[in-house]
């Protein structure tokens, strides 16, 4: 299945986004997180998303970041794979292969009997399933040197959100926005799932700096920390 995102790829929306960022990161100046042309297609290349999924469906019944992406407060790598498997939907819906084209009950809750596969895989109608397939971002990122920072600094809030794209990938302007000045921006690891966890104190703030190990303000925005 195509997935929309594909159009992030047209080479002028390329040359833009390039344009962009650089002169973002020249000018030292913020640009906001809107419009396609902002997230690089070279670092965020397309992806594949066959999948039925809601992040705010799920969000809004309290199941934490934690339940469906366990790996991402110790993930050494951007190449890591973070993303759910099926045993992860498994702990509230029944899935049954033995049954896949079956319909009823078409409601989608936990403890119900198994539903029919396309209600997660868009479109399945036997054979082999669609897979999903994010491709790893050539940038050095390392989210357990991030554990301080809350997801929703990098990801947004997802509480309105479907499925979770490269839109919801942490642009330039975000990282560096935090690389020039940390200490406000992190917040006790108890509440890196809480989308409004509230601002640490200045004195408790620099204290999660220090724990953070943060470098040089000269070293953090270093084109090298984080291009190859
Ligand atoms: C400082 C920014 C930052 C923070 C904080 C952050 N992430 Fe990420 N996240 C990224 C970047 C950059 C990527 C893309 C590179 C990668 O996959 O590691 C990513 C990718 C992901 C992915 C997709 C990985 C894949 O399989 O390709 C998941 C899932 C994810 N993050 C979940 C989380 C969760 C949950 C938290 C909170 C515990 C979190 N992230 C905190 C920056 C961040
Ligand atoms: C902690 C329990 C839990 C887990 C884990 C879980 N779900 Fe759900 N899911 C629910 C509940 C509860 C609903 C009903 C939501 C509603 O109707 O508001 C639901 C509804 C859905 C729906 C219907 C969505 C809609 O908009 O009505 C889909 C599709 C779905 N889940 C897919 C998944 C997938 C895929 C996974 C694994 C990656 C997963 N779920 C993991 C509890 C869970
Ligand atoms: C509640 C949602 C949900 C339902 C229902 C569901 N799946 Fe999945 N399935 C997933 C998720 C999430 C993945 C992981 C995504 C991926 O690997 O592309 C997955 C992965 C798979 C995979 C590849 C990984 C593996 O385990 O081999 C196959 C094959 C598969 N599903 C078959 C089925 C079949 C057949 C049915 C119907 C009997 C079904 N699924 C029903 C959510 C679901
Ligand atoms: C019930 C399971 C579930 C929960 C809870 C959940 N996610 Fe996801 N997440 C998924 C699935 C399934 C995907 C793959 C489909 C998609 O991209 O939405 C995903 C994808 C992502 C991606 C990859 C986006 C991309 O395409 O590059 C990020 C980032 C992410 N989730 C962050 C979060 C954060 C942050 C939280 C907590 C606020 C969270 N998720 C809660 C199941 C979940
Ligand atoms: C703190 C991490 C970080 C630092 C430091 C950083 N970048 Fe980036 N850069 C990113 C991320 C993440 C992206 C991809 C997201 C986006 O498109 O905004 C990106 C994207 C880019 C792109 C677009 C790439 C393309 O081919 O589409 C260019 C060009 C770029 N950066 C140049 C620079 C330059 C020049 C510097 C030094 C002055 C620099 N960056 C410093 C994180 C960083
Ligand atoms: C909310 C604040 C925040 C944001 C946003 C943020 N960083 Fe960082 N980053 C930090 C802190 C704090 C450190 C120091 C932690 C350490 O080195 O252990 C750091 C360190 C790093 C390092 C070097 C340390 C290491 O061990 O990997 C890299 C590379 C890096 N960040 C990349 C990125 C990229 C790429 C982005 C955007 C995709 C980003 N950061 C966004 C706070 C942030």
């Amino acid at each position: 299945m195509r997935i929309p995102f594909t159009r992030l790829v047209r080479p002028r929306a390329a040359l833009l986004a390039l344009w962009l960022a650089v002169a973002a990161a020249l000018a030292g100046v913020a640009i906001a997180a809107a419009g396609d042309t902002a997230w690089s297609p070279v670092i965020y290349p397309a992806q594949r998303l066959p999948l039925v999924f809601s992040h705010a469906a799920h969000l809004g019944r309290g199941t934490p970041c934690d339940a469906c992406h366990p790996d991402a407060a110790t993930s050494r790598s951007a190449v890591d794979d973070l993303l759910p498997t099926e045993a992860a939907c498994r702990a509230c819906h029944p899935i049954d292969r033995s049954q896949p084209g079956r319909a009823q009950p078409d409601r989608m809750v936990p403890g119900a009997p198994p539903v029919a596969c396309r209600t997660c895989h868009p479109g399945y109608t036997g054979g082999d399933v669609a897979r999903v397939y994010l491709p790893p971002p050539p940038i050095k990122f390392d989210h357990a040197a991030h554990r301080s920072a809350p997801c929703a600094t990098c990801h947004g809030d997802l509480r309105a959100v479907d499925l979770a794209t490269t839109q919801h990938l942490p642009t330039m302007a975000t990282c560096l926005a935090c690389h020039r000045d940390p200490a406000p921006h992190l917040r006790p690891r108890a509440q890196v799932f809480a989308m409004d966890a509230p601002r640490a104190t200045p004195a408790h703030a620099a204290a999660l700096a220090r724990a953070a190990h943060v470098e040089s303000p000269r070293r953090m925005t270093d084109c090298s920390t984080c291009h190859r």
